[in-house]
């Protein structure tokens, strides 16, 4: 939500700033801005819309020596939460003498009252942002120490921030700090890169330090002096990304979307690579360190997540339930904050995340530590914060996930589930006979998404039946049931058609009545138990004129002939089918999308990590 970027060091920082900012888009794209110091003094240019914008602007407003000679400064894409995506409340803010500039992701909570002590002492603001209420709160702080000055300033603040400040008094130096907004740090050769996420830093350096919590840093062209915010020096160590430049890029694909769904075959390989054991029929996930008496002691599991990671959590449920025979519940992360959830010691809270810094599944972290559980994340994001504050858990090995709508996260997060599904079920009931069945169930699921990838072809073309449509439903039964909720989320969330997923049994209850000549029903009727109950349903649907694309096991004719249209999944254990399920539900979406004409990896007012509750 937003992207932050600074640059300080040999090159001229402008163009490095745009393309910084470039590769941030996806986490907030509705307006964009950058300052430098030039001749002694704050510049700033700034334009509504995509970062393109902020370039041709700054190009036609700026001296072209700006571009070439100055080596710091800072810039933002913003995710509008304070005021509207206009020019004037994009960031960078200055304070009222106009010598600080500060951009910032997160929410300055008590930004009123903090805007009207200093409306009082005579500010005068000139957006609606509560980050401007910030820039004049460090200026007003200012005695001469810029980074004393953002210290003081972070005293006074309610909330949640990544910021970065420049000072046209201070040159040579870009103040950063942290509470709740990632802030990573690039480490390359005379030269520092700060930003709200690695991908900004890529290009430049592998090397990354990442910031705490509280986390206060002043960052020159060679040198990082990481403190407190009581300014007492902490020592943070230098990490290795995983990854590199080309995997934040294309790679020939129309979208990232098309390209995110097209990896994952290699996602789920990265996902399972070490983690089977086929010897005892069971999963190898160290990062659990936990041991079979740990598992079996595991009362209940609870899975928390929003939107995709809330699906993904929703089939977790069924693996957990029907593989390990324990209690699993899925709750919704920002209701499990508030509900005062009952949790004790020998419960397990899985926390899931692409990003690992969704606002709401840290608030459940930090909710279920309280409450004494054993809190396990589930990430994508290398040391992104849930990642860091569970402290035990299993990385996806997705890769930089960059379309804002989630495939390749969320087959990795059921890989994920099923092989924890299979893990605790080890520990309990479930024998090495069935426990090596289903290791190499899991072992197959690339080639099975591989087969339904072939059919990319075939879902484009049956795409252009169901373009014209304004509502679709999706339906379920038993594991299919959350494939369905996130094939519908995926639909709606690209292409803007209205799409609901329900329970198969569910649509007879009311929403039946909205079925007319034509609604689309997208089917969810593999050769899996309660398949009959479901075609009864189909049945029920079609009777009021709805057109049905039915999701059937290849070779269920009995299926096919209920349906309008079909795509077939390979046959395989009904909680693996859910993966493949999901590929072509994500290819259908997809060239809807592509088809309308839509803005497929950047949605209109979606942002890739939501870090505001
Ligand atoms: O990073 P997270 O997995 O915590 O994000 C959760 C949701 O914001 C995310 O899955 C969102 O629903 C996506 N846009 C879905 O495509």
């Amino acid at each position: 939500m937003c992207g932050i970027v600074g640059y300080i060091g040999k090159s001229a920082a402008p163009p490095i700033l745009i393309n910084g900012l470039r590769r941030l888009e996806y986490r907030g794209y509705d307006s964009a801005g950058m300052a430098i110091v030039d001749h002694g003094k704050i510049v700033v240019a700034k334009a509504a819309g995509k970062v393109a914008n902020l370039n041709d602007k700054a190009k036609a407003e700026w001296p072209a020596s700006r571009f070439t000679e100055s080596s710091y400064g800072i810039a933002h894409t913003r995710w509008a939460t304070h005021g509207p995506p206009t020019e004037v409340n994009a960031h960078p803010h200055l304070d009222q003498s106009g010598d600080i500039a500060v951009v910032h992701n997160g929410i300055i909570e008590n930004y009123r009252s903090l805007r009207a002590k200093l409306e009082a002492k005579g500010s005068k603001f000139v957006s609606e942002t509560d980050t401007e209420v910030l820039a004049h709160l460090i200026g007003d702080r200012y005695r001469g120490d810029l980074f004393q000055a953002v210290c003081d300033a972070l005293h006074q603040v309610e909330g949640t921030f990544g910021i970065a400040v420049i000072s046209a008094k201070e040159p040579g130096k870009i103040i950063t700090a942290r509470r709740g907004s990632p802030i990573v740090l690039g480490i390359a050769s005379g030269e520092t890169i700060v930003a709200s996420d690695a991908s900004a830093i890529l290009s430049h350096t592998q090397r990354v330090i990442y910031l705490d919590d509280n986390d206060i840093a002043l960052v020159t062209a060679d040198h990082v002096d990481i403190r407190d915010l009581n300014n007492v020096p902490v020592n943070r160590e230098i990490s290795e990304l995983e990854f590199d430049a080309g995997s934040a890029e294309k790679g020939g694909h129309e979208h990232f979307m098309l390209k995110e769904i097209f990896e994952q075959p290699d996602c789920l390989r990265n996902a399972i690579r070490g983690r089977l054991d086929f010897s005892i029929g069971s999963s190898v996930l160290s990062g659990m360190g936990t041991s079979p008496r740990d598992l079996a002691e595991i009362h209940r599991v609870v899975l928390v997540g929003c939107g995709t990671s809330l699906h993904s959590g929703l089939i977790g449920e069924y693996a957990i339930e029907d593989l390990a025979d324990t209690l699993a519940e899925v709750q919704q992360a920002a209701e499990f904050r508030y509900r005062n959830p009952i949790i004790g010691r020998n419960d397990l809270v899985l926390a899931i995340s692409q990003s690992g810094e969704t606002a709401d599944t840290l608030a459940a972290v930090r909710e279920a530590h309280q409450k004494g559980a054993f809190v396990m994340g589930l990430c994508n994001v290398v040391g992104s914060t849930i990642a860091r504050e569970t402290g035990r858990g299993i990385y996806l090995h997705a890769g930089p996930e960059i379309s804002v709508a989630s495939t390749k996260a969320f087959t990795s997060q059921v890989a994920v589930l099923l092989m924890i599904a299979l893990k605790l079920g080890r520990a309990r009931r479930f024998s090495r006979e069935d426990g090596l069945a289903f290791a190499l169930g899991i072992e197959s699921i690339p080639s099975l998404v591989e087969k339904v990838l072939e059919s990319n072809d075939k879902i484009a073309q049956l795409a252009e039946g169901y373009l014209h449509q304004q509502h679709a439903f999706f339906i379920g039964r038993g594991p299919m049931y959350p494939v369905a909720l996130e094939g519908a989320l995926k639909l709606k969330e690209i292409s803007y058609i209205h799409a609901e997923g329900y329970h198969a049994a569910e649509l007879k209850h009311g929403p039946i009545a909205l079925l007319e000549k034509g609604t689309p029903v997208i089917a969810l009727a593999n050769d899996i138990p309660g398949k009959d109950k479901t075609l009864g349903n189909i049945e029920e649907c079609k009777a009021r004129g709805a057109r049905i694309l039915g999701l059937i096991t290849e070779g269920d004719e009995e299926a096919a002939a209920v349906m309008d249209d079909i795509i077939t999944i390979p046959a395989c254990h009904p909680l693996i089918a859910t993966i493949p399920t999901a590929v072509a539900l994500q290819l259908f979406a997809y060239h809807i999308a592509r088809l309308r004409g839509c803005e497929i990896d950047q949605p209109r007012n979606l942002a890739k990590s939501v870090t505001v509750e």
